[in-house]
């Protein structure tokens, strides 16, 4: 038994996507049309941009999903879209369209949380590798552009997920840190892959940063990142690495994306050590709080999802973190982490189950909440 055949469909940021999962087990295709090199020329994301092209991209991308699984929109059970969080006029794309589809095909429609989108990506990946089920409660670290928060997950006994949060940044995503610090010292955008580069070439202890203090008693699992973010601005105005910044801000001028080496090479030893220092600080930080929240929890896993989990130097932080304390980490490939429709469709194959359909006027909420603490 397949379980239910599911057109998954995501808008909610710079990324046109649409999938066919079987069962939430089983991705028949996964396709993404990625914006980056439409919002590169302005260093960072034009949400006017991003609806306009959602709206060119969703009809093929959608057409090309069903033509790679090799599947009739007649043949699918369920149609699932995005309504949040994200950009109230992405969403509203994919939503529509959606909305379209399904009435005219008569198809139920399932309204899926992104989050809870991300978080199904780990378990689809399980699935599709033959491995078992996590072990519930979890604890999840969802780290993305827009998103940086800790979930317990769990799953009932009627086979619907329950999700509390734990913990969030009270200020910037750990990607949007990583990418406005990217900016900052000239790197192009986006920052956090190209981060991930060079960090490897510097010394990560040679800058030790502060970590912030969070008021609040029972808010010690919260993150903050932009005093972070101001330390290596304020950095780079007491050292000499003007001139290195205006090198590569020439190299990437104009939304120009040189080559990795190209980069490096206009990259001196300092501002090397200061970027593997500033991605050495996030992942200690990600990781420290996410084994806290699973020892505070009692949590018998954790996940680690979203864009930023793409991040090699925060995952094998992670995994030593936790193995210290017995647990596995579980991720998913690159391709699961940044935002995709697989993921979508696969956590929309339990509310499936439990015929949660949403209804025609699904709106779309760019500021859902996935849960309260
Ligand atoms: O999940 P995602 O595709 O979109 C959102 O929902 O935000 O995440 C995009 C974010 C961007 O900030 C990007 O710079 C970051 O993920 N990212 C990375 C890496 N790959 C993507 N950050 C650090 N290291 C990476 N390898
Ligand atoms: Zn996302």
């Amino acid at each position: 038994m397949d379980g239910p055949l599911i057109l998954g469909i995501e808008t909610s940021c710079d990324e046109t996507a649409a999938a066919v999962v079987a069962g939430g087990a089983r991705r028949l295709s996964n396709v993404v049309l990625s914006q980056v090199p439409v919002h590169r020329l302005y260093g960072g994301i034009v949400p006017e941009l991003a609806s306009r092209e959602h709206l060119r991209g969703i009809v093929p991308i959608v057409r090309q999903a069903l033509e790679k699984a090799e599947v009739e929109l007649a043949a699918v059970d369920a149609i699932a879209v995005t309504r949040g969080p994200g950009l109230a006029g992405a969403l509203l794309v994919g939503i529509t369209y959606a909305k379209a589809l399904a009435l005219a095909a008569g198809k139920p429609l399932i309204g899926v949380h992104h989050l809870a989108g991300h978080i199904h990506a780990v378990l689809l990946d399980r699935r599709e590798q033959g491995l078992p089920e996590p072990e519930w409660p979890a604890v999840a670290l969802v780290v993305s552009g827009g998103h940086t928060a800790l979930f317990r997950v769990a799953r009932q006994a009627n086979g619907s997920f329950e999700y509390k949060l734990l913990g969030q940044t009270r200020d910037d995503a750990a990607g949007e840190a990583g990418d406005k610090v990217a900016k900052l010292l000239g790197l192009g955008y986006p920052g956090g892959p190209i981060i991930d580069r060079l960090a490897e070439h510097g010394e990560e202890r040679a800058i030790a940063f502060t970590r912030p203090k969070l008021k609040g008693a029972d808010r010690d699992l919260d993150f903050s990142f932009s005093g972070l973010k101001t330390a290596v601005l304020r950095y780079t105005q007491t050292h000499p690495l003007a001139a290195g910044i205006a090198a590569r801000q020439a190299l990437t001028a104009g939304g120009a994306k040189p080559p990795l080496e190209a980069l490096r090479a206009a990259c001196d030893a300092e501002t090397l050590n200061l970027i593997a220092s500033f991605q050495y600080a996030v992942a200690r930080e990600l990781s420290e709080k996410t084994v806290a929240a699973a020892e505070r929890i009692g949590a018998a896993g954790i996940l680690l999802t979203g864009g930023v989990a793409a991040n090699r130097r925060l995952r094998r932080e992670l995994a030593a973190t936790a193995a210290e304390r017995g647990w596995e980490v579980m991720a998913p490939p690159i391709a699961l982490c940044t935002d995709n429709a697989a993921m979508i469709a696969a956590a929309a194959a339990p509310q499936f189950a439990m015929a949660d359909f949403a209804t025609w006027d699904l709106p779309a909420s760019p500021q859902l909440p996935l849960a309260a603490r």
